[in-house]
Formats: structure tokens, sequence, C-alpha cells
């Protein structure tokens, strides 16, 4: 069974690009309260295009008490005791798709701009290479996470394929959504930059 694979490494202590510093670690069944806390300061409408519904108190007790490394690995970035982003590897179980994985990952708006979310995904990255997986993928929304598709980019990701009209946004209208992919032999690429 698949599950983090360097957890020894964990808390690891950063500097952001402001000076401040925040701690990377993974998730644990105690941060309930502080996930939830944390998605509320996300604006509705970024909310919206997450693949889970993060503003539910019943989803996010199921993501702390019930985590499943080897489905889907969090991992949190902690500033003065407050969840400050939240970032996950999602591993495919059937044989047949064990090497890929996919990210997400959503930064608190007052933490952004700093380099946090594109550190986040290179973490993730790393885990990915550790436990053997060949691809990565990042599923965005066009129009609606340019943000995230141009942190993706900036680490290495290339955009594979658009499927038209496969998301309605926030006011009804369908977007383009967009999957970007990383292979995981590019580690050196992804880390400088
Ligand atoms: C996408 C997101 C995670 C980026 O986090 P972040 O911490 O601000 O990202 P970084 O500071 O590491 O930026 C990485 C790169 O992204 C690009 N970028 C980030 N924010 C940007 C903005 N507002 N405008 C233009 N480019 C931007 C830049 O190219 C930046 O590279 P640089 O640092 O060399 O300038 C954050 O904007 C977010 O949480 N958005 C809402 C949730 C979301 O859309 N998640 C994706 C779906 S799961």
């Amino acid at each position: 069974m698949r599950g983090l694979p360097n957890a020894e490494a964990y808390p690891k202590d950063i500097m952001l690009r402001d000076g401040d510093k925040v701690s990377i670690r993974p998730l644990e069944p105690g941060d309930k309260i502080r996930l939830l806390e944390f998605f509320e300061r996300v604006p509705e409408e970024e909310r919206y295009y997450l693949k889970e519904n993060v503003a539910s108190a019943k989803v996010i007790q199921g993501w702390t008490n019930n985590m499943d490394l080897s489905k889907v690995i969090p991992i949190v970035a902690v500033c003065r005791d407050a969840i400050v982003a939240d970032a996950t590897l999602h591993l495919n179980r059937t044989p047949a798709r064990h090497h890929l994985g996919e990210v997400r990952v959503v930064v608190d708006p007052a933490y952004r701009e700093v380099g946090l979310g594109s550190r986040l995904i290179r973490e993730l990255l790393d885990i990915a290479s550790a436990l053997g997986l060949t691809k990565v993928g990042f599923e965005l929304v066009a129009q609606r996470e340019k943000e995230a598709v141009c942190a993706a980019e900036r680490v290495g990701f290339k955009e594979i394929a658009t499927l038209e009209d496969r998301v309605k946004d926030f006011w009804g209208n369908y977007q383009d959504l967009i999957l970007l992919e990383i292979p995981v032999s590019d580690r050196e690429r992804w880390w400088k930059g």
C-alpha cells in the first residue's frame, strides 16, 4: 500500500519571498477546524471550481478523520497556528494507472504571489517522484483559474488538452477545462524554475 514516502522530512520550515516563515507538513487529524477556517478565507467564487465542497464541515471532517494516504496525500502550510495553504496529490489505485497522479492546490489570498503555491506543487512532485509516478496532471478551468495555470506552467507543466465547455462557471457560462501535465523525470527542471 502506498503512503507518504518521506514522512520523516516534515515539518519543513521555509521562508516566503516577503520574509514570512511557514511550516510545511502533512495534514493531521487535529487540523479539522484549522482547515475549515482556511477554506472560509478563500473567496466563494474560487471555492466553486474546486472538485469538492470545501465549505462543508462534513466534507472537511471526512478528510481529516478518514485519511487514506494510498488515495490522497494532503500537505498544508502553517503560519502562526493557521493553515495558509492546502495541497493534495491524488493517486490512482488501479494497476493500469498506478503511474499517474494529479495535484490540487489552494493558497490563502493573504499569502499569494510570494512563492508558496509553486513551492507546494514542487513538494508534491517530489513525493510523486519518490512514489515512482511517471506523470502528474493538473486540471484547471481556463478563464477562471488563470493564476493556477501560470503557477503550473512556471513549475514546468505543459498543456496537453483542452476540453471545450466542460465546466459551468459561477455565472452559468460554460468554460473550457485545461489539462496540464509534467513528466516526473523532469525533477531537475522543476526545482530550477
Ligand atoms: C493558484 C494559486 C495556488 C497560486 O498560489 P501562489 O502562492 O500565489 O503562487 P506563487 O506565488 O507560487 O506563484 C507562482 C507563479 O504563478 C504565477 N502567478 C501567481 N499568481 C499570479 C497572478 N495573480 N497573476 C499572474 N501570475 C500569477 C506567476 O507566474 C508566479 O511565478 P513567479 O512567482 O515566478 O512570479 C493561488 O492563486 C490560489 O490558491 N488560487 C485559487 C485556487 C485555485 O485556483 N487552485 C487551482 C485549482 S486546484
